[in-house]
């Protein structure tokens, strides 16, 4: 699976560096064609001999050597997939901020291959703020991680930060290999996050949306080959650099957009948690407070899903999302015959399950012929993957 692959090795000064000689083994009896390229700390750790031997290719390590300058663009372009393994602590802040010090990172950087991480360092390093706030930040950048494993660490601690086995690491290639991209002529529009509305310069009526869902749907859909695009009211996210994000704040911003971006859509998901209602009138300058109560006049807004629902063209899958916390099922239901969906993602929402702002959710999705299907709780980002995984096996997203 394999066979004939092109695959660019990344190492950098980690003691873990001693298994990239194992993952390097085991591609070529894969049948892979292998280039290693590493930091100059990298060398303390593993001897570039041994790498060049069993990869079959020079070892590069410079950006120069003597007169002759090492191509860092080719690299980059010659892969088919870059594997950083180790990924020290100091390598993943550098790919975090662009830092190009040396030849590693100067063909990370210029890189058009996927990249993939396997960061390794001990626990206290591995939980550091720094050290999250980086890896989310490559991950947004479209890199994807391959997670560490828990066990006995260099300092002689237990815990998490072992970077994964090499065997776990080329199945994980394998998988991404051979992940069919089943979605690579659809476009797909997917809208997540709150919607402000304001009341006047430095005031509004928002939710508690955090974005998360909806940007873990855009992701899931991208990975599946499709051309996606995000509409997002004001969340703290970022997302991968090839996904389109168009940036909204209200809800007649969002309705203006997505109008906008409609009729391209093959799919279209409603997982912004549009505001229902808005202030009647805006005011230009902040209200002053007296000493009676005040009421604000609020007027409804447009429901986008209830106007997408109405001009639904034949080749469109239309989905929306429900958060109810009472008759759920029943609800969902009614809002999936009235907007005209092709299916609806219930949120559960209790004191166990607050849906806003959490990592963790538990779904159901429901047809239009009313069956309902389960899912979670588990991560969003899990979920994410089952409903574009759902909308594939259903094939909701072929025409009838
Ligand atoms: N929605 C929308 N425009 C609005 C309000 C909601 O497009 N102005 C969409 C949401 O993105 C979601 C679906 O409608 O996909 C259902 O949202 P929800 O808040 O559960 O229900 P509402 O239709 O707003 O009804 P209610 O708040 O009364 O439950």
């Amino acid at each position: 699976m394999l066979t004939g692959k092109k695959i660019l090795i990344g190492i950098s000064g980690s003691i873990a560096a001693y298994k990239s000689i194992l993952i390097i083994r085991l591609l070529i009896k894969a049948g892979a064609e292998v280039k290693v390229v590493m930091t100059p700390a990298a060398k303390d750790f593993v001897s570039p001999l041994v790498l060049s031997t069993l990869s079959k290719n020079d070892v590069l390590c410079e950006l120069t050597n003597n007169d002759s300058w090492a191509n860092h663009v080719a690299l980059g372009r010659w892969a088919d997939v870059m594997l950083l393994a180790p990924l020290s602590c100091n390598s993943l802040a550098k790919m975090a901020n662009g830092i190009c010090d040396n030849l590693l990172m100067a063909v990370y950087l210029s890189a058009t291959c996927p990249v993939i991480v396997a960061p390794a360092m001990d626990e206290d390093m591995w939980h550091h703020p720094s050290t999250k706030n980086n890896l989310n930040r490559i991950q947004s950048f479209g890199n994807t991680i391959i997670p560490v494993e828990s066990g006995e660490l260099a300092s002689g601690l237990f815990g998490e930060g072992r970077m994964a086995e090499p065997e776990f690491i080329i199945s994980f290639l394998e998988k991404d290999f051979n992940t069919p991209k089943l979605l690579s002529n659809k476009k797909v529009l997917v809208t997540a996050g709150p919607t402000y509305e304001a009341i006047d310069p430095v005031r509004y009526i928002g939710n508690y949306s955090s974005g998360k869902m909806g940007y873990a749907i855009a992701e899931s859909f991208y990975n599946c080959g499709a051309d996606v695009t995000l509409i997002s009211g004001p969340t703290n996210l970022s997302i991968h650099q090839n996904i389109k994000k168009i940036n909204i704040t209200s809800s007649e911003e969002m309705l203006h957009q997505v109008m906008l971006q409609q009729q391209q859509a093959d799919i279209i998901i409603m997982c912004a948690a549009v505001a229902d209602y808005k202030p009647s009138i805006v005011a230009s300058n902040k209200i002053k407070k007296n000493n009676t109560n005040w009421s604000l006049d609020l007027e409804k807004t447009t429901d986008i899903l209830f106007e997408l629902g109405k001009i639904k063209a034949t080749h469109q899958t239309l989905i929306g999302f429900a958060l109810e916390t009472n008759n759920e099922l029943d609800n969902a239901k009614e809002k999936l015959k009235n907007k005209n969906l092709d299916a609806i993602i219930l949120n559960k929402f209790n004191q166990n399950n607050p849906v806003f702002g959490s990592d963790e959710n538990e779904i159901t999705i429901i047809e239009s012929s009313n069956a309902t299907h389960r899912f979670g709780p588990k991560t969003k980002k899990a979920l994410a993957q089952d409903i574009v995984q759902f909308i594939i096996s259903n094939k909701l997203h072929e025409e009838v």
